[in-house]
């Protein structure tokens, strides 16, 4: 099976998705925003990568956790919420003083942005509880016909298999990842019934002969989330494609 650095030229070169910013620059400015987007391009990384849920009316935005504690001023569910509530929250002081105000972002509004900054992306389905198919069929159709042109083709991953197969159902044409923590057994018969041509998985839990048995393979792999610089050397020296990285200047270093 062909390597899938996704669907044209821009991403073609097997480089490209070697150093990926975690949830924007997760280390520099506050996940899964567009500030983070904007760091990311601006420590010369080329791909990033972010999350996406479902708001309450079922608009794709970037956020990680099912509740909102975490990352803004908000409190319950992101998915009790619709959207016009959520932009009302402020997602980015609980970082820092800096980022005071900075919103939740659209899925929409960050292709704006990554299209701006030229930069290419792995976009990560991250349904909330119980709504796995859903977020999977909106985000396929959101993204169907709707890619800019002019930044590399995106990948899509998802730690969810119903998300990835409804993903499928609604745009087939993108390049899509198996998210998983550990390599289970069944990894290629999984990847092979998902249409995946990549797996991404946790660097901690990952061995030599297991990382070299599935790039012998012909799929890719990478590796979350490598903030040691030796670590993702020794990952390299295995063949591994690509790290996800909250400090991406710290791996840009060594790649
Ligand atoms: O996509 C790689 C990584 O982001 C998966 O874990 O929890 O950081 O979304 P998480
Ligand atoms: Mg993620």
């Amino acid at each position: 099976m062909a390597k899938g650095y996704g669907l044209n030229r821009f991403s073609a070169h097997p480089d490209a998705l070697r150093v990926i910013g975690h949830r924007g620059a997760a280390g520099h400015a506050p996940e899964n925003t567009l500030a983070s987007l904007r760091k990311a391009a601006e420590l010369g990384v080329r791909w990033v990568e972010f999350d996406v849920m479902l708001s309450g009316d079922g608009v794709p935005v970037l956020f990680h956790d099912d509740k909102l504690a975490r990352t803004t001023n908000g409190r319950g569910w992101l998915a009790g919420h619709d959207l016009a509530a959520l932009k009302r929250l402020d997602s980015g002081s609980w970082f820092g003083p800096r980022f005071a105000g900075e919103p939740i972002a659209t899925l929409s509004e960050a292709l704006v942005v990554l299209s701006e900054l030229g930069l290419g992306a792995n976009i990560e389905v991250k349904p909330s509880t119980g709504l796995d198919s859903e977020t999977g069929r909106v985000v396929g159709a959101a993204l169907k016909g709707g890619w800019p042109a002019g930044i590399p083709a995106p990948v899509i991953s998802s730690f969810s298999t119903e998300a990835l197969r409804t993903f499928a159902d609604a745009a087939p044409e993108f390049s899509r990842a198996l998210l998983v923590w550990p390599v289970p057994h069944d990894w290629r018969k999984q990847l092979d019934d998902l249409g995946c041509q990549a797996l991404h998985c946790l660097s901690r839990r990952l061995r030599e002969a297991r990382a070299r048995e599935i790039i012998a393979a012909g799929y890719a792999l990478r590796c979350f989330t490598v903030n040691n610089p030796r670590r993702a050397q020794q990952l390299f020296k295995w063949g591994v494609d690509g790290v996800f990285s909250d400090y991406p200047d710290r791996i840009l270093k060594i790649a």
